[in-house]
């Protein structure tokens, strides 16, 4: 190779990769949930769930459908609309609060359900964080050189945790899945900053206590409803406020951009009032916010990537939007990105 080559294949080697969304999808259960079902479950009422949460409706997973099932269904879309075969993945990453089983994995269970093998298949757990952390886990693979092409679920079975006793939280939470793949690229598109951010210590505040090593599987566990979800609302309303507003506003200034600059915020939906609150922090108009809680209500790891490939499907996403994703959850957990939409023209897959 003479010395003009050598130059030429140094270029090469230093040009950036990045990790663009190419394909997206989403699944919900046919079975619809409504406000005026619960009042006929528990001491509540319509009025009171819109305006403290703003949810109208949630979905159910019907009994032979699982997280893995819900994730499967998404990703399948989400091949398509990337013209991909299970086949051409080299990654699969499941984000869930809700896995099949301890193990195996439920990523592993997507894997099968897909007719692939041998690929690398794993979970997140970052509870409704969990999206975000494992796309920005899987794009530090792309941008590795590691792998090329990633799919990254986020599916949950929150009813299957819920205590429909409990009035406090079995009106917030539904059953979902959103997926997407991603695809190494030499253009500015996909993940552009990252944070993420935990805090142990209010793990009480938002907890599934039974069923771990701390409290296996017993009848005195099971006749406590330890295996159900407990949240203490406010104490998590108030941290999530005030992280939500931090967590974008870090990650805006790590991706060198100002307010102004964001196209489209896609926040996770567990309360209208604080996706409210963290668009005024941000100055951001009603028609800049993706909101669908009203429809599915909280969906944990799946409420991003179920609003993402819908706003992808409606048209709302142009090649080269900016758009902040933030989400807040048990653990407890926190992650923002931005990220620029589409392929960003034909560029070179790298
Ligand atoms: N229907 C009617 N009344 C209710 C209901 C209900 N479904 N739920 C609670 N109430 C009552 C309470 O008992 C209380 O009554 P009291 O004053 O007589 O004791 C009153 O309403 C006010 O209760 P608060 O809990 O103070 O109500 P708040 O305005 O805080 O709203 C809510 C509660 C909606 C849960 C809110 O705190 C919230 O959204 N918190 C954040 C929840 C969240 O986002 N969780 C994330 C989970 S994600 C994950 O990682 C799984």
């Amino acid at each position: 190779m003479g010395e003009s080559g050598k130059g030429r294949a140094c270029m090469a080697e230093q040009r950036e990769r990045y990790a663009a969304i190419t394909g997206w999808g989403h699944y919900v259960p046919e079975h619809v949930l409504t406000n005026a079902d619960l009042e006929r479950m528990v001491a509540t009422n319509n009025e009171w769930i819109m305006s403290r949460t703003g949810i109208r409706e949630r979905r159910v997973a019907a009994p032979d459908e699982t997280t893995a099932t819900l994730g499967s269904n998404a990703a399948r879309k989400a091949l398509a609309v990337a013209r991909l075969e299970p086949t051409d993945l080299d990654l699969i990453i499941v984000a869930t609060a809700t896995p099949d089983y301890y193990f195996p994995s439920t990523a592993c269970v997507v894997q099968s359900l897909l007719g692939v093998t041998r690929i690398p298949a794993f979970d997140i757990g970052a509870a409704c964080s969990g999206f975000i952390y494992a796309l920005g886990t899987a794009t530090q693979f792309i941008r590795t050189g590691v792998y090329s092409r990633i799919l990254v679920i986020g599916a949950e079975t929150l009813t299957r945790l819920t205590d429909y006793t409990d009035r406090r939280t079995c009106v917030l939470f539904g059953d979902g899945a959103g997926a997407v793949v991603l695809e190494a690229t030499d253009q500015p598109r996909g993940l552009l900053s990252l944070t993420l951010g935990a805090d142990g210590s209010g793990g009480r505040l938002l907890k599934a206590p039974g069923g771990g090593s701390t409290l296996p599987v017993t009848r005195e566990m099971l006749d406590q409803r330890g295996q159900y979800m407990t949240m203490e609302g406010s104490e998590v309303f108030k941290f999530a406020v005030r992280t939500m507003g931090d967590a974008a506003i870090e990650v805006i200034a790590r991706a060198g951009m100002h307010f102004r600059e964001i196209d489209m915020l896609i926040p996770h939906q567990a309360n209208l009032r604080i996706i409210e609150a963290t668009a005024k922090r941000l100055d951001l108009p009603r028609d800049k916010v993706w909101v669908n809680i009203d429809r599915y209500g909280n969906t944990s790891a799946a409420t991003i990537p179920i609003s993402l490939s819908e706003a992808a499907d409606q048209g709302a996403l142009r090649d080269g939007a900016n758009l902040l994703l933030v989400a807040f959850g048990g653990g407890l957990t926190w992650g923002a990105s931005v990220i620029r939409w589409g392929r960003g023209g034909e560029g070179e897959k790298t």
